[in-house]
């Protein structure tokens, strides 16, 4: 039963009906979708060693405080991934979730200097995750794509020394992204490096207005020319900001058990979502960090349809959004979209 038919729906039956509609997911770091599990597994097979005695040990940890409390063990957890076997790993176990959620799209942020500051090589870190998203169309039936994300707490002439090694797996990168501590490091410090990325056809995303203010945003818009913003739910502090995002219909890929967890929101109830999409917002449902963040992109709708009260329509609204938003062609995007149509006639 959905909404189209009946004109009601309970909150269960919402629930039901996010579960099982097919979705894209669009801010996923691929780093934190590294399960406890796993990273003991990959410290294990290469002999590193961690801080943390038991699986148990390291899980208690995740309790975060803000952004950096966060970053701080998932810069520490990645330390595990060093051969391609690894990435590959990575990513196959996310896509194998991904699937059980119903995600048909996706598209992953990668943190190359996380590990070419290890000594791994870029080339072993993108090959590793191309084997798993080719792995993933051929058996799951999940398109994907990458976007290489630059660590904003690095310098810019670091995102130039980045840039410069990822060009010869150019053609596997839709798109370049800027993450890790964002106050303190505006959108502005990476102007040049942005610029250079749209010459080379690159698509522009950028997290801002997660624990930025809203002129992140705007500098995110006008300087680096992002096409999506990641998060940027801090932009409801600014009206004039939320007519143009509505007006240009700029998508927001939000992530509501992050902001959960990184105390963005104390409450899922006191969550923008609603309010975002009231104001006509392309707002998007992602897991963001899903392994540390407590839920998968189904975790993160059910949620959030629970605590604000979503309807069937409204989370139809934000899986045609997902479609909307995403990187892809024309025709892949018609494809996409019917598929959610007919899930839901
Ligand atoms: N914000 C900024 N950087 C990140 C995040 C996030 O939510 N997750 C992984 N790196
Ligand atoms: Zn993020």
């Amino acid at each position: 039963m959905t909404v189209l038919e009946h004109g009601i729906s309970t909150p269960a039956a919402a629930c039901e009906f996010a579960r099982r509609i097919p979705k894209a997911e669009l801010h996923i770091h691929i780093e934190g979708s590294l399960e406890p599990e796993l990273i003991f597994a990959l410290a294990q097979r290469n002999g590193v060693a961690l801080a943390y005695p038991t699986v148990e040990s390291l899980r208690a940890a995740y309790a975060f405080t803000d952004l950096q409390s966060f970053l701080d063990i998932y810069y520490a957890g990645a330390s595990v991934l060093l051969h391609e076997a690894d990435f590959f790993d990575m990513a196959w176990a996310y896509f194998q979730r991904a699937h059980a959620d119903n995600v048909i799209h996706a598209e992953l942020f990668f943190d190359p200097q996380t590990h070419t500051a290890r000594g791994v090589d870029m080339g072993t870190v993108v090959r590793g995750l191309r084997r798993a998203c080719e792995q993933a169309q051929a058996q799951l039936g999940i398109s994907s794509q990458l976007i290489m994300c630059f660590l904003r707490h690095l310098s810019e002439e670091d995102a130039f020394a980045t840039l410069e090694a990822a060009l010869p797996y150019r053609e596997h990168l839709v798109g370049v992204g800027l993450d890790s501590s964002e106050v303190g490091h505006p959108p502005e410090k990476f102007t040049r490096v942005f610029a250079r990325c749209r010459e080379l056809g690159l698509r522009i995303v950028a997290h801002a207005g997660e624990e930025g203010p809203p002129d992140y945003i705007w500098q995110a818009l006008d300087v680096l020319k992002a096409e999506r913003i990641d998060h940027g739910v801090r932009c409801l502090e600014d009206p004039t900001l939320v007519a143009r995002l509505a007006a240009e219909r700029v998508p927001l890929t939000v992530c509501p058990l992050s902001n959960l967890k990184l105390c963005v929101v104390n409450d899922l109830a006191d969550h923008p979502m609603k309010r975002l999409l009231d104001a006509g917002l392309c707002a998007t449902v992602n897991s963001d960090d899903p392994a540390y963040f407590g839920g998968y992109m189904n975790a993160n709708f059910v949620q959030t349809v629970q605590a604000l009260g979503l309807t069937e329509s409204e989370v139809i609204q934000l899986a045609r959004n997902s479609f909307e938003a995403s990187f892809v062609s024309p025709s892949d995007r018609s494809g996409l979209m019917n598929k959610l149509e007919r899930s839901i006639q």
